[in-house]
């Protein structure tokens, strides 16, 4: 069956590397999730968002994901996989899906004051704990859109209230801000330098911060959100067959590399599977105008998905080989 994430999270900070956590909306994504971490051998974390309930409806998506744990024997390894609940905003949201098989959820309170953040993560952590579930919490404020809350500038994870937020509340992992965003668009040019190839170079992550948490609960699971790295072949070929992508700017792999090496045990990556999927489907459907087939186009962005999920396993969060 499903699994939550304790031992999961417990290997990964021992080990030194990350858990994907991929969103998923719909067949093929949830396809190439799992054909790729079967291939690489990884773990998985398989998320849904609130948008992703209304899109496709919550249901249909759990019983998808109660599917992938027979489809990964069908496909020959049967992989550890955690039915994730991605930014849950109220404890009804987190309870629903706890009642409804998910292993694992998020309770974001990251844009409550304080001590609301507490009172909700902690009722959340204790109907969860109840029933075998895990739950991750936020402290400090993503830049950029976070659900219906818009962050206009990033407020960093404060390092002297991680102990007492993870006391206080009961949590299992702790979603950080130390630079990163959702997106494609995670910084504006003006923030970043160009290199010799005229490509956009952004700030670096806030490692400091990052220590100064390792260093008030060592060991403790720490969750990255916003960690596409927006590569540039997709918004090249996207651009290139109708697409109108500007100044897209993600998280370079190598500081993802850096922080799967720490604490940081699960790194949540949707906006790269957008791009993917995005950029196959405009080149197929650009060079097939006949074509109307769904699965002419789906297919080979399903392919394209996992290669870059693949890719995202064994070179950047050394998930592969861990299952
Ligand atoms: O945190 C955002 C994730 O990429 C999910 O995005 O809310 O549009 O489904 P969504
Ligand atoms: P990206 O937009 O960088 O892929 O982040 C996804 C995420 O944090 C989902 O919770
Ligand atoms: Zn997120």
């Amino acid at each position: 069956g499903l699994t939550n994430t304790k031992e999961m999270f417990a290997k990964a900070v021992e080990g030194g590397y990350a858990i994907p956590a991929y969103n998923f909306n719909n067949l093929e994504q949830m396809q190439a999730i799992l054909q790729a971490c079967v291939e690489t051998k990884s773990p998985v974390i398989l998320q849904v968002s609130s948008g992703a309930r209304k899109y496709a409806n919550a249901t249909l998506l759990r019983n998808m994901a109660r599917g992938a744990v027979e489809y990964v024997k069908e496909l020959g390894c049967e992989i550890p996989i955690v039915l994730h609940l991605d930014h849950g905003d109220t404890f009804e949201l987190c309870k629903d899906c706890i009642d409804n098989g998910f292993s694992s959820v998020m309770i974001d309170g990251s844009h409550h004051s304080y001590e609301e953040n507490i009172a909700l993560t902690k009722k959340v952590v204790e109907y969860a704990h109840a029933h075998g579930v895990t739950v991750e919490g936020e402290l400090g404020v993503l830049a950029g859109v976070e659900d219906d809350v818009v962050a206009e500038e990033s407020t960093y994870t404060r390092p002297e209230e991680v102990e007492d937020f993870v006391k206080r509340t009961g949590v299992d992992s702790l979603a950080i801000s130390i630079g990163t965003s959702h997106g494609a668009h995670k910084f504006t040019p003006e923030q970043c330098t160009k290199n010799e190839d005229g490509v956009l170079v952004p700030p670096p992550l806030k490692f400091e911060i990052l220590e100064e948490i390792e260093k008030r609960i060592p060991g403790f699971p720490i969750v990255l959100h916003g960690s596409s790295s927006v590569p540039m072949d997709q918004v090249e070929i996207i651009n290139a067959n109708g697409g109108d992508l500007k100044a897209a700017v993600g998280i370079p792999e190598e500081q993802l590399r850096k922080a799967a090496a720490s604490a940081v045990c699960k790194i949540n990556i949707d906006s790269d599977g957008r791009l993917a999927m995005t950029a196959a489907i405009r080149k197929t459907m650009n060079e097939n105008p006949a074509e109307f087939d769904p699965r002419k186009y789906l297919g080979p962005a399903r392919d394209s998905l996992k290669e870059l999920y693949k890719h995202k396993n064994e070179n950047v969060l050394g998930s592969a080989g861990k299952a």
